[in-house]
């Protein structure tokens, strides 16, 4: 037990190094379109239901329900809405209980389900009051409501699972204001069967629901979610993830476990890579079903855990198989004994966890009663795979049949600080092919579901509903960007000169999922842009080059490949290339990006002498107005001969705007921009290279000095006026001791101002 808490506590030193995602996409990014829905008197759209056909989008929120048309691509709009608001009187009692009544006593829409082809079931919390109901699809009205107790929660923001069956209703929730009481039950039972719930008020303590799933085959369904373990008693409060099972059919015993599950049964999910602490709060639970044809045993379930000891985030993904998570039940059981579960020994009976035992004896229900926990956890399938440094609140998986007719595992995260990953495991570990922003202020209550026919995840905020393409392969302009993705989801079309979605129609895509051999693209296949750039002589050049990715490394050399000379040229964190115009720096420059064994240049200019009136116009004249956001460069406007702005994309609009030239252009052309990498705190911005990082370095040292100088000047000029004053009539009463406060303030601002020392505050 020493041992095992020894190596717990350990193994979190240790953390190991992990990429960033490859590409960074921010909120509303050109490069990367998102789909928003949003309504300005509907807000917590955060409940999400797919139609069959994938046309409609039921969305549970806050007072109503929304039926949406997402049957197009390009646009999501609102088909319906059905308002369903608590009554005065519940919103009265919820505010005389002590609930906020304009943030908690209202009706917060948890369950959304299709009952049947006419209806759909809803349930919300209505003013700390659930309430359950039915909508008539057709004529869009609330044809039927009642209390719901049990079937969601009374709080706003607690998580529950519920699934309909043949029109019979599954739920996991608490069933009591303060949410102290679990509960698993089925309600709505048909053909006259009571409606069944756990025995015992202890078979469950403070768990988080988290999703619920049915076995196609073995009528049985399973809630997924994280408790309190009482099984060690080493630990307070030790958290244990966990699956439960019941039989959708059980009717409970006939004197013993009257109404009651017979089937219920609980085991360990366990997530635990060598050397590690096992992550153990379960966050989120995702269904994969197989394939077509295939058997349902190979049914997948992935689950995103984070661990109740990690000091800072991280995240691990474990994926179960249906088949072992039904070997576990058909194991032994441990021994309900005085509130702890002591395994007494293991109870290898064949009856427990089964279905069906409404008939048996009196003596083995009892034993069913306090045997249904399981002696073995189950255990994930493939290699537990950890994601230091993010923490992931949800996940949906889907299937990707790549070009080399190989099924990869496409994930697609979400971190809690609002951003959409995108990760595929390979053997060489886990790669998060991108990343986009789809909110920015954290969420408490949010979900995602996958449309795969759709290629699109929906995300429910309190804000509104976003779409997401699962890829946008457009966004990679060139082959070799296309290739070093290793996305799945896109190839390189060497017949249409474009990065292209794996749609089957293209047989000729490349892709290099398994490793990059050097041969893929083209040398014509490139990003470049050209430009050229008239300047004055004694003028600051900046000659910008923007990361294609956040694994790339750039660097400049001259158009033969020389290398710059240090005492010349400087090249900035952000990429650029920084030289005063001189007869010894006119010339040409490129920038080449390096990603892994991949060299590709991504921008080149020719700078030359502003001389004529051609550029009279056009070149900057003041120096010091040089900024990244200034056009300092000229693109050549006429046709380009040898290494030329390639597009290739087709897209004519942004051709046009790339020949402008200016520096936004710049910017759109490839969507990482230092901008973007730097906002997210990407790790590779932590390694700039040698020569610019230094020249920061010496930068902030002297904007130190500065300050400090500033400071202690304005300090001695304050103490030289306030001894100099002490006394005097000019001073503000004593009694009102702010107004003193801003005097002295101002005084040392004043100081500051005409210290004289502007010159080191560097623009
Ligand atoms: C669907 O369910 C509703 C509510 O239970 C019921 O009133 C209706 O008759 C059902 N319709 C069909 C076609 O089963
Ligand atoms: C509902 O949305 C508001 C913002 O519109 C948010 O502050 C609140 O936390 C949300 N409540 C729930 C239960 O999601
Ligand atoms: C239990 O017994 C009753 C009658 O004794 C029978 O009708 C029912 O089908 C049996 N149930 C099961 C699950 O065997």
């Amino acid at each position: 037990m020493a041992s095992s808490l020894a190596l717990l506590f350990l193994s979190l030193l240790g953390s190991t190094h992990a990429l960033p995602p490859r590409i960074s996409f921010l909120l509303n990014s050109p490069e990367r379109p998102l789909l928003h829905f949003s309504l300005t008197d509907v807000s917590n759209t955060t409940t999400l239901l797919l139609s069959n056909d994938s046309s409609t989008l039921y969305v549970g929120a806050r007072n109503a329900i929304l039926l949406l048309d997402v049957s197009r691509s390009d646009v999501i709009s609102l088909r319906s809405k059905v308002t369903w608001s608590p009554s005065d009187r519940d919103r009265g009692d919820c505010a005389y209980k002590g609930q906020d009544p304009e943030v908690d006593c209202q009706n917060f829409v948890h369950v959304v389900q299709r009952m049947n082809s006419t209806h759909l079931y809803v349930c919300g919390s209505n003013a700390y009051n659930p309430q359950q109901a039915f909508i008539d699809l057709e004529r869009l009205l609330v044809v039927q409501q009642d209390e719901a107790r049990g079937r969601c929660p009374f709080s706003p923001f607690e998580r529950s699972s519920t699934v309909v069956i043949d029109q019979e209703l599954f739920a996991a929730t608490t069933t009591d204001f303060r949410g102290s009481k679990p509960q698993i039950s089925r309600f709505l039972s048909k053909d006259g069967r009571p409606d069944i719930s756990l025995d015992s008020s202890i078979s469950l303590l403070e768990p988080r629901f988290v999703s619920a799933s049915l076995d196609p085959a073995g009528q049985k369904l399973y809630f997924f979610f994280s408790e309190i373990g009482k099984e060690f008693s080493f630990v307070d409060e030790l958290q244990i993830p966990r699956v439960a099972q019941v039989c959708k059919d059980d009717v409970g015993g006939q004197r013993i476990l009257q109404k009651k599950w017979t089937s219920f049964a609980k085991s360990a999910l366990l997530c635990q890579p060598p050397q590690q602490p096992p992550f153990n709060i379960l966050e989120d639970m995702f269904t994969l079903q197989p394939p077509e044809g295939a058997d349902a045993s190979e049914t997948l379930f992935y689950g995103v855990f984070t661990s109740q000891w990690s000091r800072r985030p991280e995240s691990a993904v474990c994926t179960f198989k249906l088949k072992d998570i039904r070997d576990v039940f058909a194991g032994t059981f441990k021994t309900l004994e005085k509130e702890t579960y002591r395994l007494k020994h293991p109870v290898g009976r064949k009856y427990l966890g089964q279905c069906g035992l409404s008939n048996s004896s009196d003596s083995q229900l009892s034993e069913v009663k306090m045997n249904f926990l399981t002696s073995s956890n189950v255990n994930p399938v493939a290699p537990v795979l950890v994601f230091p440094g993010q923490k992931y609140s949800r996940l949906v998986v889907m299937k990707a049949m790549a070009a080399n007719s190989q099924q990869y595992d496409v994930l697609l995260l979400l971190t809690e600080s609002g951003f959409l990953h995108k990760a595929v495991p390979s053997d060489q570990g886990l790669r998060v092919v991108e990343e986009i922003q789809v909110f920015r202020e954290p969420q408490r209550v949010k979900s995602m579901i996958l449309s795969s026919s759709k290629g699109l995840v929906y995300v429910g905020t309190s804000e509104g509903v976003t779409a997401v393409p699962v890829a946008r392969c457009l966004s990679y302009r060139s082959c070799w960007q296309c290739i070093l993705a290793r996305d799945p989801l896109c190839g390189w079309s060497p017949t249409r000169k474009t990065c292209t979605g794996l749609d089957g129609a293209d047989d000729d895509v490349v892709q290099a999922l398994e490793g990059i051999s050097g041969s893929e693209c083209l040398p014509a296949e490139q990003i470049l842009q050209h430009q050229e750039v008239f300047v004055q002589p004694d003028e600051v050049m900046t000659l910008h080059c923007v990361k294609p990715s956040n694994l790339t490394v750039l660097s400049w050399s001259s158009a033969d490949g020389a290398v710059l000379p240090d005492r010349l040229f400087i090249q900035a964190a952000d990429g650029s290339l920084r030289f005063l115009a001189s007869a010894a720096t006119f010339g040409s420059y490129r920038c080449q990006a390096k990603e892994g064994d991949v060299m590709e240049v991504v921008a080149s200019y020719d700078v030359r002498p502003a001389s004529g009136p051609r550029h009279l116009s056009k070149v900057n004249r003041d120096p010091t107005t040089l900024s990244p956001e200034e056009p300092t460069v000229i693109p050549v406007s006429d046709e380009p001969q040898h290494e030329t702005l390639i597009t290739n994309d087709s897209d004519p609009e942004e051709r046009v705007t790339q020949a402008k030239g200016d520096a936004i252009s710049d910017q759109a052309i490839v969507p990482t921009s230092r901008k973007d990498s730097r906002s997210m705190k990407d790790p590779a911005e932590e390694a700039p290279t040698q020569r610019s990082y230094h020249s920061e370095l010496v930068v902030v040292s002297l904007l130190l000095a500065a300050c400090i100088l500033v400071l202690a000047l304005g300090a001695v000029r304050l103490w030289r006026r306030r001894s100099a004053g002490s006394g005097s009539d000019r001073l503000p009463s004593a009694d009102d001791g702010t107004r003193t406060n801003t005097s002295m303030a101002m005084h040392s601002l004043s100081s500051l101002e005409d210290g004289g020392l502007d010159q080191t505050i560097i623009p």
